[in-house]
């Protein structure tokens, strides 16, 4: 057991307890972001005269030797140490002697461990947002190959009207748009450096926090030492972010997952991201789809896990707050692995263009355009809608398609129809017709790509 505090103890802690307390197997992610929160804060310490030069140069090589150790693996971090700060500090002493001893000067743990964890999720805020944008270029250049790939939109699961592959993956263009720009709204509010603010009422040395926060590249400091050290606001946030991505993934999955079925047939995933069964050879199934929307419950719980445990905390800093590491961690690896996994399994998907185009020719998705068609002949939208509705009723009995009729078919129920009822009723006249900003028509779609290739190349 290796701790920072024996002290005022004259008895060792009990095997259990000391397990129980303990945070290394988890917290030892962070052990850059605790080397570098230490640098800033040696430097600083130096030039306000509190270590000499001396010392700060012990305690940066030896802080630099760790790194490397650990990077190369000569150093291996153990459960023999409380916590990944311990870690850190009782190997500085090993290597430098009684310089390593002052490293903590005018700090906490309380501190530390929020300025370590605001370090790590700001550096996995860019790792996901990195994933979520070569997740829009995908999306962007398969928009750009199915502007007329034609396919039912839907209501209620239920056909509605036509609309292009392009249009579909737009709307999901635009919620991984929406949650970049949440990730960067996030890093904004939370960008402001707690180091200094000790365990809660800050400390008594002439600290110069502002200079610490800029070697961090933070904003500034935080202006309360007793929020410093129990905000977690910032972890809360990024949980609902990132349910927020795992959310709009899984709805994308549950649509894969359906359009894959032997009744849909729209998609083919590939070889590369589906799996078989061990009984039944014919099944190709589409665990990766499945096991994404699956994860979306995790990241959710950790949401949930953490809003439960930080609401009846009395300030400042609890030892509850030791439980926002292990699930935001989770969280973070689901998101990144859902997202580079989804990204790959639709780059190489394959769409049957026929089935769509056939699927959007059935079910009446143009009973709408057909009543817009005797409106623009004169007809009331009210009686159009009965007419087309009687229409619609005739060729289910019929079992045909609108564009199926003969013109005395369609006649007989509206002596309205002409001829040129079969091209105002064509899929690629309902689609077309729609040229309204953020409507599937070739047009408005290339004027929503010019937007979507823009905002990337920002
Ligand atoms: N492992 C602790 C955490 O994650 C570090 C802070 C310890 N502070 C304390 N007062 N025991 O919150």
């Amino acid at each position: 057991m290796a701790q920072l505090w024996g002290g005022r103890f004259t008895k060792e802690t009990d095997q259990l307890v000391y397990n129980f307390n303990a945070s290394i197997t988890f917290d030892q992610k962070f052990w850059k972001q605790d080397i570098e929160g230490s640098r800033a804060h040696v430097r600083m310490l130096a030039k306000q005269g509190i270590l000499t030069e001396q010392e700060l140069r012990q305690i940066l090589d030896g802080l630099a030797g760790i790194e490397a150790d650990v990077e190369s693996g000569r150093l291996e971090i153990t459960q023999e140490y409380e916590d990944i700060h311990s870690f850190v500090e009782a190997n500085l002493i090993d290597r430098i002697g009684d310089a390593g001893k002052k490293l903590h000067t005018g700090r906490s743990r309380n501190d530390q461990v929020a300025l370590d964890m605001k370090l790590y999720t700001r550096d996995e805020i860019y790792e996901i947002d990195a994933l979520l944008k070569t997740l829009l270029g995908t999306l962007l250049s398969m928009m750009e190959e199915h502007i007329h790939t034609y396919m039912p939109g839907f209501t209620h699961l239920q056909k509605a009207q036509p609309i292009t592959l392009a249009h579909h993956l737009g709307a999901y263009f635009e919620m991984f748009r929406r949650d970049r720009l949440r990730l960067a709204d996030i890093k904004k509010r939370m960008n402001y450096c707690p180091l200094g603010s000790g365990a809660l009422a800050g400390t008594t040395y002439p600290l110069d926090r502002e200079y610490t926060a800029q070697l961090l590249h933070f904003d500034g400091p935080t202006m309360n030492s007793m929020d410093s050290v129990s905000d977690r606001d910032y972890v809360i946030e990024l949980l609902s972010a990132l349910s927020t991505v795992m959310m709009h993934l899984s709805r994308f999955c549950e649509e894969i997952i359906i359009w894959n079925t032997n009744e849909y047939r729209f998609v083919e995933i590939d070889d590369a991201y589906s799996t078989g069964s061990s009984i039944m050879p014919q099944k190709k199934n589409p665990d990766i789809a499945e096991l994404v929307r699956g994860k979306t419950g995790r990241v959710y719980g950790a949401l949930i896990s953490i809003l439960t445990t930080m609401k009846g905390l009395p300030l400042a800093y609890n030892k509850d707050m030791q439980e926002d590491k292990e699930l935001t961690f989770d969280a973070i690896d689901t998101v990144k692995g859902c997202v580079a996994l989804f990204n790959g399994m639709i780059a190489t998907m394959r769409f049957r263009k026929d089935v769509m185009e056939e699927s959007a020719m059935n079910g009446f998705t143009n009973a709408t355009d057909a009543a817009d068609y005797l409106v623009n002949h004169g007809v009331p939208f009210r009686d159009a809608h009965g007419i087309i509705g009687r229409l619609v009723l005739y060729c289910i009995e019929k079992n045909k398609a609108i564009h199926e009729l003969s013109l005395e078919e369609l006649k007989a129920i509206s002596p309205v129809f002409e001829a040129d009822i079969y091209d105002a009723v064509s899929l690629k006249t309902c689609v077309e017709k729609r040229q309204t900003i953020g409507a599937p028509s070739e047009a408005s779609m290339r004027r929503s790509i010019e937007a979507g290739k823009a905002y990337l190349s920002e």
